[in-house]
């Protein structure tokens, strides 16, 4: 367990700009978060290496970026209108509305198995109150789906779902990269995209969020040869984690027992996370069998089989889907590695984030700001580096001290100095977040070392 609390790196996150609470000026949109200019460039760094690692690395996979917006008959087909439910239940004074499952986990009662009725009974057995005190409606069933209305009228034809998965629009345009690439067996197709879900009680920052970002990956096999595929991709996910920095001993995969499973999975492990709240999802494995490609292939009456190079018998590929949820990987790597240490004598907050998921990969400063000789190196520094290596910071802002201390606040790896040293021998202080050690450095040296 982390000894940081979700407090501490919620407010780190929005003091030095890395996450806004969505809409914050008018009071906020529950469930929505802003990813501000240092939180972008930390996702984007996260989605960069995933992209890298199982797309742009890999010959099997096929990358592809759905609309959002989808035909309605792709929920009805994928058991998402009917079965994409959550428990929910009522506060019969104020209305509001809580899951029955995090309500009985919140006062020490499993809900691991549970039916709706069974959680009802628990409710009332043990005799649990809203989080307000009032009394508690019946557990029923709650669509997590957002549905609106694609173009100017609102009939039934109109209907449509943001979407809550993206792994739907790979299946659905499984035929199309059949037809356009012909690959071979086994392949997977790859997306990162958006996802919405109606979540009842958003909550704990970014960990439970209506609108989050998913990188899914469906994975086709021959039926035959699924659990090979689920181990393989079990480790993968796990060695993804390590190169995001996040220790071994953190995480934990856990499988899931049937009547907790979606709809559509035979086997499923969630790689779990030590958060600051606890131990909770990360990413989920779920082997899929061929039930969305069949379910398509019925509905639309497309052909979904692939027919092997070798001559043997078209099938209708299975299916093991490796899903990351990035908020949640944001949120793991930013509060693990959120530290508060201590600095000659004084305390500092130390974000140690790797140094390949940095947002700024270092910052350059003049040591005095009002000195022009000073400033014009450290300036022409600047835009060399920044050229090179994109995001880098300038930093002019008081004393050099306070300077690393804020860098070091948002993870800032490495902090240039030019100083009046620099004028005679070309030699800049590079300090380093880590040992908060500094050397001198030619500054023709600085761009190979920093890369
Ligand atoms: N296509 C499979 C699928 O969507 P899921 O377990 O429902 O499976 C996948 O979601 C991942 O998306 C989760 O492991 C989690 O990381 C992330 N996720 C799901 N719901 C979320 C939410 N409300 N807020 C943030 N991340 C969420």
């Amino acid at each position: 367990m982390n000894d940081v609390t979700l407090d501490e790196v919620a407010s780190l996150a929005k003091r030095r700009g890395f996450i806004y609470q969505g809409s914050e000026i008018y009071g906020g949109l529950a469930g929505t978060w802003d990813y501000g200019p240092l939180g972008v460039q930390l996702k984007r760094n996260i989605q960069a290496l995933w992209w890298k690692t199982f797309v742009e690395d890999r010959e099997d996979m096929y990358g592809i970026d759905a609309a959002i917006l989808m035909n309605q008959n792709v929920w009805k087909t994928s058991g998402h209108v009917s079965g994409f439910h959550d428990p929910l239940v009522e506060d019969l004074k104020t209305k509001r509305r809580f899951r029955a499952d995090h309500l009985l986990e919140d006062n020490g009662v499993s809900p691991v198995g549970m039916t709706l009725e069974q959680m009802d009974e628990a409710i009332r057995g043990h005799k649990l109150k809203s989080p307000d005190g009032n009394a508690l409606g019946e557990v029923r069933q709650f669509n997590m789906m957002f549905k609106t209305n694609v173009g100017a009228t609102a009939d039934e034809a109109s209907i449509s779902y943001l979407r809550p998965e993206t792994a739907q629009g790979m299946f659905v345009n499984f035929k199309n990269v059949l037809d356009s690439f012909s690959p071979n067996m086994p392949f997977g197709m790859a997306q990162i995209g958006k996802a919405f879900r109606n979540e009842i009680a958003p909550r704990d920052f970014i960990f439970r969020v209506r609108e989050l970002e998913q990188m899914e990956i469906e994975y086709f096999v021959h039926p035959d040869h699924w659990e090979k595929s689920f181990d393989y991709w079990l480790e993968q996910q796990k060695l993804f984690l390590l190169a995001l920095g996040l220790p071994e001993k953190k995480i934990h995969q856990v499988e899931i027992p049937e009547e907790d499973r979606a709809h559509y999975s035979k086997r499923s492990v969630d790689t779990e996370f030590d958060f600051p709240f606890g131990q909770k999802e990360l990413l989920g494995l779920a082997y899929r069998t061929n039930y969305d490609l069949m379910n398509h292939q019925n509905a639309s009456g497309k052909n979904m089989e692939y027919r092997p190079k070798d001559g043997g018998g078209a099938f209708v590929p299975h299916c093991v889907e490796p899903t990351f949820g990035l908020d949640r990987l944001v949120l793991a790597v930013l509060a693990n590695s959120f530290e508060v240490d201590e600095l000659h004598g004084e305390k500092r907050t130390v974000l140690r984030l790797p140094k390949h998921l940095a947002p700024v990969r270092a910052a350059v400063s003049p040591l005095l700001k009002n000195k022009q000789e000073l400033v014009q190196l450290a300036r022409k520094t600047y835009d060399r580096l920044k050229k090179e290596l994109g995001a880098v910071m300038w930093d002019d802002n008081g004393n050099i001290g306070k300077r690393y201390r804020r860098q070091d606040e948002i993870g800032t790896p490495y902090c240039v100095t030019i100083d009046f040293q620099t004028l005679d021998d070309m030699t800049v202080t590079l300090r380093n977040r880590d040992t908060a050690e500094q050397q001198r450095i030619a500054i023709d040296e600085l761009l190979d070392h920093l890369r």
